[in-house]
């Protein structure tokens, strides 16, 4: 089977970063101007053609099935005032994507979480797509990974060029070029030292996947940490299946962090009609000192 119908989206982290509002709100429930972080994502896999997201849960995160769900009561209502329009966004979504929820009851690393999804992805290939992992584009990047697997009939990985000093923080590939931004993987390593890093290119959270990835993980033994890593499962299914990797296009915004949540608020902002060009004005009088009130 080559099409890619569904997506695992990893979504049961405790959100340290973001501590203390993490306690009662899931990260992935954090807005980004006027939606929550997953809602990006989600919306990336709809244009992608993908037709069931699995989301990756855990406790005490029951706003995000609340936000999918429909809440006749608020659409009553909103109906009343004429502003069902308020709610248009949400329920496009909705109208073309299932929803499925997977409790990942200890959070043992990413590999755990993609795995936890076994039983509800079967045996067909699927998407990855980390909602922390914001990706403007004209194209949805999952959308044109989907078309390279209809192609090469393999697992594909999204990565960009990381500077050097930042390398610690991805999975890296050890890459054979096979056509322009186009790379077979010869290798991986999770979040490698500086010096031992094999290329500059970083995994970012995007990944068409093929069911052996299951097998490798079930075999793929814990780190350090005692979690299991989607990378060190990708290097065993490698001795299996060639493995490549995508340098995408487009724009990535790292929402893992506050502070990347707030370049992302700004960008986002930025582009939109109704709000950019005055968010501008007060971002330049912002940094000339000269905001006397808001
Ligand atoms: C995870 C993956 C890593 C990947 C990154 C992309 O790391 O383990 O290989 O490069 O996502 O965002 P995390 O950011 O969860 O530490």
């Amino acid at each position: 089977m080559s099409e890619i119908r569904k997506v695992v989206v990893p979504a049961a982290g405790w959100g340290t970063r973001f501590l203390p509002i993490t306690k009662a709100v899931p990260k992935e429930m954090l807005p980004l101007v006027d939606r929550p972080v997953i809602h990006y994502g989600v919306e990336e896999a709809v244009a992608s053609g993908i037709s069931q997201v699995i989301v990756i849960t855990s406790q005490g995160k029951q706003a995000m099935e609340d936000y999918f769900n429909p809440n006749p009561q608020l659409e009553r209502y909103l109906e009343g005032k004429g502003q069902s329009h308020l709610l248009k966004d949400v329920q496009r979504l909705m109208d073309c994507i299932e929803m499925r929820y997977v409790v990942q009851e200890e959070q043992l690393g990413l590999g755990h979480a993609v795995l936890t999804a076994a039983k509800a992805v079967g045996s067909e290939p699927f998407a990855v797509l980390l909602p922390d992992d914001i990706i403007q584009s004209e194209r949805p990047v999952l959308g044109q990974m989907i078309e390279l697997f209809q192609r090469y009939h393999a697992s594909i990985l999204a990565v960009r060029k990381v500077p050097k000093e930042q390398v610690t923080g991805y999975g890296i590939i050890e890459p054979e070029e096979v056509a322009s931004g186009f790379y077979k993987v010869r290798g991986l390593v999770e979040k490698p030292g500086v010096d031992e890093a094999p290329s500059d290119l970083g995994i970012v959270g995007r990944y068409i996947l093929t069911p052996g990835i299951f097998e490798a993980l079930r075999k793929t033994a814990p780190s350090a940490l005692g979690e299991i890593q989607v990378t060190d499962g990708i290097a065993n299914l490698l001795r299996k299946e060639p493995v490549y990797a995508y340098e995408f296009q487009g724009t990535r915004h790292d929402v893992g962090t506050p502070l990347g949540l707030m370049k992302a608020s700004i960008a986002l902002s930025l582009a939109r009609q109704d709000i950019g060009p005055a968010l501008r004005d007060y971002l330049i009088r912002t940094t000339d000192n000269q905001v006397t009130d808001h």
